[in-house]
């Protein structure tokens, strides 16, 4: 059964976690719920101890409590496994099932996420709970969606992994021989001649051999996404509805995130911005494009954000007011069919007794909960955009193996980091107003006017070709520094980088690649900058767009185009400031012909469409800015029912298109 049509609307709601009350509060909870809007709970994440309080001994009997008691308000629920927090006796039954980190420290109870996934108890005892709440409650008719484990980010480096590891090398590789041509084992003594001398990248003398760590993240995450399915497949024996799990911030979980989006029913996220103001927004917006492209473009789903909450480095900023709604729409403006929060009720003692919730310490009362009943009331409005989609013409290249393959030991500049080359390149994009997928190098990218490269470090043979074929056929692509350097098994390419067919397209060869010291500037002849990168680049076909002028490299290409067949292959071999990045983007939006999907919004001021399979459309507007900001079109905006013609400071609104 599908969610939005079992809602009849956008979803809205949080974790649920109703163990930590009594009767008053839960029937406090029943009237505040309805106050708010609420339509969804998600129940159970964390009840792993209250439902198996003595190993194979399960007790629903609060669960039933609950689930009848929001299923009479009128509450649908998204019911959770609780396999992300064992309890203490699990422990202590099987010690062997904790996590060891590398250096061979074993983990004990007393926090949570404390698991081995590889452990044959864990994963016995996992598929044994999700098992039994499916036979308990797959029909149950409060029961809309499952919510499967919670943000799958526990790694380990013990001996049931070391195991698993082996069979996973066995199979990937198909011998010892091809392993250690793949590790490059010739090097450092390193030659393996039996299975059982293969490790997971344990704590080490110095660097770790960098295949064994690459194929370790690919190992860990197969793990991972196996564990789900292991959950997902007992579900799905005893219940038709949708099953999930929740997904989160780049680099929290070791995952490749587009294999999950391939198993999950409804992609889900958890999104907490880590920065203020107008860079919260332009995260938001970055964790709703990764989220809605993982799932090929389907609706998906806010699971978790604070009402409070902005990690920001050691401290955890308040949300202005209006950011609740504001950043509630910027997800929902980037394709998600309803938020939730984490949690609903902030909790008076225990582990997160400080994070926030719909309803905080103070009370209903309270700034917080009248914006959560502001939100609540909002979305009840904007039930007509749930299932609708948005579309790109700007993509982002996002590979996870190039992810991991520039986290292994040695890299040739600890100023290269996967994400923040990414965030970047959103983030120029989004500057300019343009709604961007994310993509992986091998997919099919024809339907992208503009497709960025920034950071491709580990580049296939067969993404290599799809981007040549991209460009050929009248793609303009802009592929970043130290990018097609190292193949799927992390050689270097030989004979100058990139990867050979996508040199062809780029018109270029790099010869050498310059990091520059810390502070260290390399002035370009248009005036602009680049720090941290530079590279010696060698033209073969392409023009020179601006050079070096500083440094060894002086007199030197530095930005170059190539006419490649029916399009555009520009490389940029250093990191360039910010300011001269963004209007790079800019003149490539301009040359490929993709724009805004509003026109005429100044900066800071963000409209992305929806659209519904039946051509209905929708703006989905927000002024991030503190300045009245007049529309270019009046239109008619749902969350007042009347004419829209300006946007007051911090304002949204949503605008039926004609
Ligand atoms: C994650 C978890 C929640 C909670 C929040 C706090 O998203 O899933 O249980 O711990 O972080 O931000």
């Amino acid at each position: 059964m599908n969610l939005i049509n079992r809602l009849g609307g956008l979803a809205f709601g949080g974790d649920y976690n109703p163990e930590q009350w009594d009767k008053s509060v839960w029937e406090e909870d029943d009237e505040l719920m309805r106050r708010a809007g609420v339509n969804l709970a998600t129940v159970g994440v964390f009840s792993w101890a209250l439902l198996e309080p003595e190993e194979g001994r399960f007790d629903f009997s609060w669960l039933d409590a609950h689930l009848d008691r929001l299923h009479a308000n009128g509450i649908a629920v998204d019911l959770a496994t609780p396999t992300a927090s064992p309890p203490p006796w699990f422990t202590l039954a099987h010690p062997d099932a904790l996590p060891v980190t590398p250096d061979g420290t074993r983990l004990v109870h007393g926090s949570r996420d404390t698991y081995c996934l590889t452990a044959p108890a864990y994963r016995g005892a996992a598929r044994r709970i999700a098992l039994a709440l499916a036979e308990r409650y797959g029909d149950h008719p409060a029961v809309a969606m499952w919510h499967v484990h919670n943000e799958y980010a526990t790694l380990c480096w013990c001996e049931h992994t070391a195991a698993a590891f082996r069979v996973w090398l066995h199979a990937r590789h198909g011998s010892l021989d091809a392993l250690n041509e793949a590790w490059g084992t010739a090097f450092w003594s390193q030659h393996y001649t039996s299975w059982d001398q293969v490790l997971p990248p344990r704590a080490t003398q110095w660097h770790r051999n960098p295949g064994q760590a690459l194929d370790f993240s690919r190992f860990w995450s197969d793990e991972a996404l196996a564990a789900y399915i292991d959950q997902r497949d007992a579900i799905r024996a005893h219940s038709d509805r949708p099953v999930t799990t929740n997904l989160m911030v780049p680099g929290y979980q070791n995952l490749d995130l587009w294999a999950f989006g391939r198993e999950v029913d409804v992609v889900a996220i958890d999104h907490y911005p880590s920065a203020p103001g107008l860079d919260a927004a332009a995260d938001t917006a970055f964790g709703g494009d990764r989220a809605r492209s993982f799932g090929g473009g389907r609706p998906w789903l806010l699971m978790e954000q604070g009402t409070n909450t902005v990690y920001a480095g050691d401290r955890v900023l308040a949300k202005e007011p209006g950011e609740i709604l504001r950043h509630s729409l910027g997800h929902i403006a980037h394709g998600a069919d309803g938020t939730l929060f984490f949690q609903w009720r902030q909790s008076k003692a225990g582990a997160e007794q400080w994070h926030s919730a719909m309803v905080p310490h103070a009370g209903p009362d309270s700034r917080i909960f009248r914006e959560v009943t502001a939100l609540g009331e909002v979305l009840g409005r904007l039930g007509e955009l749930a299932g609708s989609t948005v579309r790109a013409e700007a993509a982002v290249l996002h590979d996870s193996d190039s992810w991991w393959a520039m986290t292994v030991d040695g890299p040739p500049s600890s100023e290269l980091d996967y994400h923040t080359a990414l965030r970047r390149a959103h983030r120029a994009l989004w500057d300019a107003g343009v709604t961007t997928d994310f993509a992986r190098p091998d997919d099919d990218l024809s339907r992208y006017r503009l497709v960025l490269a920034p950071a491709l470090f580990l580049l296939s043979d067969t993404s290599a070709e799809n981007l040549r074929r991209y460009v050929a056929e009248g793609g303009t692509l802009l592929v970043q520094h130290f990018s097609g350097v190292v193949d799927a098994r992390l050689h270097a390419r030989l004979g100058g980088y990139p990867a050979a067919p996508l040199r062809e397209a780029l018109g270029i060869r790099v010869e050498e690649h310059r990091p520059l010291r810390r502070d260290e500037l390399a002035v370009l002849s248009d005036g602009s900058h680049g720090t941290a990168w530079s590279e010696s680049v060698r033209l073969e076909g392409a023009e020179a767009v601006a050079t070096y002028t500083t440094g060894m490299l002086a007199g030197a290409v530095a930005l170059t185009r190539h006419r490649f067949g029916a399009g555009n292959g520009w490389y940029l071999s250093t990191r360039l400031d910010d300011t001269n990045y963004a209007v790079l983007v800019d003149r490539l939006l301009a040359e490929a012909g993709a724009g805004p999907d509003l026109p005429g919004l100044p900066f800071g001021v963000e409209a992305v469409a929806r659209q519904a399979p039946d051509g209905r459309r929708w703006h989905v507007v927000l002024n991030h800015t503190t300045d009245v900001v007049a529309l270019p079109e009046p239109g008619h905006d749902l969350l007042t029912d009347a004419t829209a013609h300006e946007l007051p400071p911090g304002g949204c609104v949503v605008l039926r298109l004609p």
